[in-house]
């Protein structure tokens, strides 16, 4: 594979431009993500009393175990979600899409390490309608999985016109996501950041809040996996453009001759201020279905000091790699130039993802520089490696160490291709291409004491092992970021080829709860038992609706203890009516 610069500067120069040519509720509903109106996040929540001065008292990033100290503040952050259709073009395309409170991308979720957070989603889909239900993603649900929101394994979907109420704690912090788990459902539009803030050695100014990096396509989720799914079909779906914070620019004389959607050059990109000399926090996630993002900011230098939810010890880059579902905070000061100055912020889409547009811009503008002014300034020029893999292992280490413990269990799982009988490519994992059935949550079962399960839903029981190893060797041309819910876990070793046995860092693994691996490569991951039923899949969405999907049993003894809510229930008493009064076309794995 070649090695291509971090910008290609001979596009269409209407895609580079910062003059703005629809209103943001024509882009993005009542979002206002991407505008010069949003404001920066404080430090932390205001909460009463403050021991010590913050609401998370005398815990340090470096200095206390996120696992087993987090605080317990007695205060409760909620949220009212409303999940519904509408038509927006954040791209100046138009195309109907599913919205969380009418917005893309959708309201931040903030709260302070410690709190209770409770989000009451009504399922306001119709016209067609559909389930639905969210995850919030890398929140460990210690003692409460059934809040984790993946339909089919932990909650039946909520049915149309019904209210599921999560309710769960933050007991880790940083920067994260929420997002539909219901099919592809995600890429349509229900995404959305969520902040917890908690302890930092390292200083900043200025706290500029989510920067969502996203692959966009034109078309409906739903039509893209049934054209990936029919026979003969492909496994790989082109994305049409990319998003910062749910915006770009599209070149509309691209669109196909007969296509006759609606479409606006120059609909306006992400903007975002800087104050000269100052040091801001940008809490980067890519929110997206498919690609490898590569983020930079001309001219200025990023002090990466988190990914996931684990606080690391800072370095210094000029390009951050983010695969789907990862994060990363970094640091960026203002010194590039004077209080007039403007310059490209970039996410570029790695030559592993296949897209048509795959450079996003927005634009970062110094205080007294003029806000509809396009910027000029140069791409750094660092070559997109072309390994389809993300930053190396080394230069990420945690700032609170753990020791990798001695696994109690390993298990191994290839990732495969294949065609079935009916001439389908699916994703095969650990020998099985999954379809989960949304009227049996493998979790409501398991709390009955009901473990045997059919081979298609890909369960893994882990029985009572406390420290779980898995070697997943990638048999695939593509990288696959892969995602265990429920735990931030030990990246023990990733690369080229078959393990060698190698540790990286045992003394102080990584800690993420998404790791890519290579095409052709392995990860090897390993994690402290959360009971519970979770996930462990490829966060690309397509994969995910082709089978590339499988779920954990951890200790389940402890889940048949349990004491699940009612609500539970509820939501599978009011799933089971309404697939009996209509038929659910479930076009993949559900999940
Ligand atoms: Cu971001 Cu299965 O999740």
């Amino acid at each position: 594979m070649g090695v291509i610069p971090t910008a290609v500067v001979h596009l269409a120069n209407n895609v580079y431009n910062a003059a703005g040519g629809l209103p943001q509720r024509r882009t993005n509903g009542s979002s206002v993500w991407g505008t010069l109106l949003v404001s920066a996040l404080s430090l932390f929540l205001n909460n009463n009393p403050l021991p010590d001065g913050y609401p998370w008292g005398k815990r340090t990033d470096i200095g206390t175990n996120p696992f087993t100290q987090f605080p317990n503040t007695g205060i409760i952050r909620t949220y009212d979600f409303t999940v519904s259709r509408g038509v927006i073009a954040p791209d100046g395309y138009d195309r109907p899409v599913l919205l969380v409170n009418g917005a893309f991308p959708g309201p931040l979720i903030e709260a302070n390490w410690g709190d209770k957070i409770i989000v009451n989603v009504h399922n306001n889909i119709t016209g067609p309608e559909e389930g639905t239900a969210i995850h919030w993603h890398g929140f460990l649900q210690e003692g409460t999985p059934w809040e984790d929101g993946a339909p089919g394994i932990s909650q039946c979907p909520i049915a149309p016109s019904k209210t599921f109420t999560y309710e769960f704690l933050a007991t880790l912090y940083g920067s994260s996501w929420y997002h539909s788990h219901y099919s592809a459902q995600y890429s349509g539009g229900v995404v959305g950041p969520m902040v917890v803030h908690g302890p930092t050695q390292q200083k900043y100014d200025i706290d500029l809040g989510p920067v969502m990096l996203s692959d966009w396509n034109h078309e409906e989720y739903f039509d893209i996996i049934e054209k990936m799914l029919a026979p003969n079909g492909s496994p790989r779906v082109i994305s049409e453009n990319n998003l910062i914070n749910g915006k770009m620019n599209f070149d509309c004389s691209t669109v196909a001759p007969g296509d006759k959607t609606p479409c606006v050059s120059n609909a306006g990109i992400s903007k975002f201020k800087f104050k000269t000399g100052k040091t801001h926090r940008l809490r980067l996630i890519n929110a997206g279905a498919d690609g490898v993002q590569r983020f930079s900011i001309d001219g200025h230098t990023l002090t990466v000091i988190a990914n996931d939810f684990t606080p690391i010890k800072p370095y210094n880059t000029s390009v951050v790699t983010l695969a789907v579902g990862q994060r990363a905070d970094v640091l960026v000061t203002a010194n590039a130039g004077n209080s007039k100055s403007a310059f490209w912020m970039r996410s570029n889409l790695t030559v592993c993802t296949p897209a048509k547009q795959p450079y996003a811009v927005a634009a970062v503008y110094y205080d007294q520089a003029d806000t509809t002014k396009t910027p000029t300034s140069t791409p750094w020029d660092v070559p997109d490696p072309g390994t389809c893999a993300t930053d190396d292992l080394s230069l990420t280490e945690p700032l609170y160490p753990i020791k990798l413990p001695d696994p109690t269990t390993t298990h191994t799982m290839d990732i495969e291709l294949f065609k079935n009988a009916s001439d389908v490519t699916l994703w095969k994992f650990g020998g099985v291409s999954m379809r989960a059935n949304y009227n049996e949550p493998v979790l409501l079962l398991a709390n009955d004491g009901n473990f045997t399960y059919p081979d298609i839903w890909n369960v893994v029981n882990f029985q009572g092992n406390t420290s779980i190893r898995v070697v997943v060797n990638n048999r695939t041309p593509g990288g696959h970021p892969m995602h265990l819910h429920g735990h931030e876990v030990y990246v023990v070793h990733e690369g080229p080829g078959a393990w060698d046995g190698t540790i990286t860092r045992a003394e102080n693994p990584m800690r993420r709860d998404v790791q890519q691996v290579r095409p052709g490569g392995h990860v090897v991951l390993q994690f402290d038992a959360n009971p519970g039923v979770w996930g462990f899949h490829c966060h690309i969405a397509w994969h995910a609706s082709g089978g590339f999907f499988s779920s954990f049993v951890v200790q389940p003894k402890e889940i048949q203890k349990m004491r699940i809510p009612q609500s539970v229930e509820n939501t599978c008493r009011e799933w089971d009516a309404y697939t009996h009064r209509n038929v659910v076309e479930q076009i993949d794995s559900g999940t």
